[in-house]
């Protein structure tokens, strides 16, 4: 793949700082990025410990050719899979790999994807409802909602997008069976308008459809379960997440399996039979950053906004 199309997959890694900050601090010497898009994080990452390799993944065969053009100057020390995410244990192990020292996966859709016309993930252009981020396999937006009654509709569009008027957008899509971004979007303007809204009416139908279609809280629920046997002694565990589903969902399995010791009420107690309150360290991870972008960060790259940076490091097994 040529110069060019890395420099037309055009993405600003977020909260970069502060995952160099992080690896910088660690040194891994073999990294595994799960969500390569533009390879912003994976290049620089790269630059910054020349004695690393990294192994990345994304189920965007388009991302993937952009990851190997940006990522060319670093030749052997890159390993590129066609993946995802929660095939991270299978992909490591086709690679002989037992486990690594850092892993980072950085949420969501990219610029690219989003700016894509043809992707079908965005409103300001006319396309096929696709939005799937790998495109060779999986059911498109429209087979979706054509698949899917009307309830269940309606509840995923309120889970995924918090949309209010979720019952009403739901019905009209299954009456109408938009084909296009553009026809949907029409659609939940004339049937849902948001007249004081600072977002596009449709904004979060499309968030809600894109989440839906690619699965993106049940990849990331398998991808958690991997966490621990995927980071090696003292390894580090990076997630950024954009949505309050997706942070929530990180928060509590890094809490479920977190070393600090957390106070269990009496009444738990009672119910397990201990004769008081107790405390308990499930012991895989410790938390080691949570944080969110900088003013500045979020004054240049909006996108930054709703970004968390969550990383645990791995407590040593127990031998
Ligand atoms: C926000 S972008 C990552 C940007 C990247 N960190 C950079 O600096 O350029 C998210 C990327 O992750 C990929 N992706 C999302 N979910 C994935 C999954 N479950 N498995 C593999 N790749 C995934 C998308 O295709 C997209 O290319």
């Amino acid at each position: 793949m040529s110069a060019a199309l890395a420099i037309a997959f055009q993405h600003q890694p977020v909260l970069l700082s502060e995952v160099l900050k992080l690896v910088e601090a660690s040194g891994p010497r073999l990294i595994l990025d799960g969500t390569l898009g533009g390879a912003g994080h994976a290049a620089a990452m790269l630059d910054a410990l020349p004695e690393a390799k990294l192994v990345g993944i994304d189920r965007d065969p388009e991302a993937l050719d952009a990851a190997r053009a940006r990522l060319d100057r670093f030749s052997d020390r890159v390993t590129l899979v066609h993946a995802s995410f929660s095939e991270a244990s299978r992909v490591l192990a086709d690679l002989g790999i037992a486990q690594v020292d850092a892993t980072l996966v950085d949420l969501g859709v990219s610029s690219h994807q989003f700016d894509t016309a043809d992707r079908g993930f965005s409103f300001r252009f006319d396309a096929p409802l696709d939005m799937r981020m790998d495109t060779t396999r999986g059911m498109t937006a429209f087979e979706l909602i054509d698949t899917t009654d009307e309830e269940d509709l309606a509840n995923l569009i309120f889970q995924l997008g918090e949309e209010r008027q979720s019952r009403r957008i739901a019905r009209a899509v299954k009456a109408d069976l938009p084909r296009t971004t553009g026809a949907l979007a029409e659609l939940v303007k004339r049937v849902a308008p948001a007249p004081r809204d600072a977002i596009h009416p449709a904004t979060r139908t499309f968030q809600a459809l894109r989440m839906a279609v690619n699965d993106e809280l049940g990849e990331l629920d398998k991808y958690l379960a991997q966490l621990p046997d995927l980071l090696a002694d003292g390894g580090m565990g990076m997630v950024i997440t954009f949505h309050s589903l997706e942070d929530r969902a990180v928060k509590h399995f890094f809490r479920e399996h977190g070393t600090k010791r957390r106070h269990v009420s009496k009444y738990k107690a009672a119910a397990t039979s201990a004769a008081s309150p107790i405390t308990s360290a499930a012991g895989v991870f410790m938390e080691v950053a949570n944080e969110t972008a900088s003013n500045a960060e979020v004054a240049s790259n909006p996108r930054a906004r709703s970004a968390r940076l969550r990383a645990v490091r791995r407590s040593p097994r127990s031998t």
